[in-house]
């Protein structure tokens, strides 16, 4: 069956770049980004996978591990990591799972065969420290995505996480947050006391909590 928003992340033993993964004890207690690419040696993977590489550091600030896979092995993988390292100006700093029996492809629904013919199309799923799925994203093999967008949506989850409190179109980090409505407007007070704007009654906003 498919794996819906809420659904606890199907666990799986894999071999990845670096040694034998199991998903759950891998993410611990923290968040987690699987994400799947269609094949090494691509442009647009390639591309993808640097970017990430750049971006470790934002990923470990907010306690998220990532995880790529794609259905190639560990050797072509390997090979392929010098390429992105020497192309994309980064040093691949996480795990590439290997899935030539398209093991985790499978249990995850990557593979999509009216898109891409038995390859995996780029599926993110991000992961909460309760192992539960809450984002999940599908592209194309042609379009790279932004993963500056992914880091953004981990903002959101852990602000909603940490603090109750939801993010509006376009938010972005520093801009006024929303207060979620299973929270009554008479109790805003004491829980956002930065302050808070009652714009409609189902519509009240707080400063960004954590700054
Ligand atoms: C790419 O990464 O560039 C790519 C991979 C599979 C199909 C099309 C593009």
């Amino acid at each position: 069956m498919a794996i819906r928003l809420g659904d606890i992340a199907p666990d799986f033993t894999a071999e990845t770049t670096e040694g034998t993964i199991e998903l759950h004890k891998y993410l611990g207690d923290g968040w987690g980004v699987l994400f799947s690419h269609p094949k090494d040696y691509t442009p647009v993977c390639t591309t993808e996978l640097g970017r990430v590489a750049n971006l470790k550091s934002e990923f470990d600030k907010r306690n998220v591990k990532v995880l790529a896979l794609s259905v190639d092995a560990v050797d072509s993988h390997k090979g392929w990591i010098n390429d992105i390292n020497e192309t994309q100006g980064c040093t691949v700093n996480y795990p590439i799972i290997a899935d030539p029996d398209k093991k985790v492809a499978e249990l995850y629904d990557m593979i999509h065969p009216n898109a891409l013919d038995n390859l995996t199309v780029r599926s993110v799923f991000i992961i909460g420290p309760d192992k539960k799925v809450k984002l999940m994203l599908t592209y194309p093999a042609s379009t790279g995505r932004n993963f500056t967008e992914i880091l953004r949506v981990i903002d959101s989850l852990q602000l909603t996480a940490n603090y109750q409190v939801a993010t509006p179109v376009d938010w972005k980090h520093g801009d006024d947050c929303v207060v979620v409505p299973a929270i009554k407007t008479e109790d805003i007070p004491a829980k956002f006391p930065k302050g808070h704007k009652v714009i409609k009654p189902y519509l009240r906003t707080t400063p960004q909590p954590d700054l």
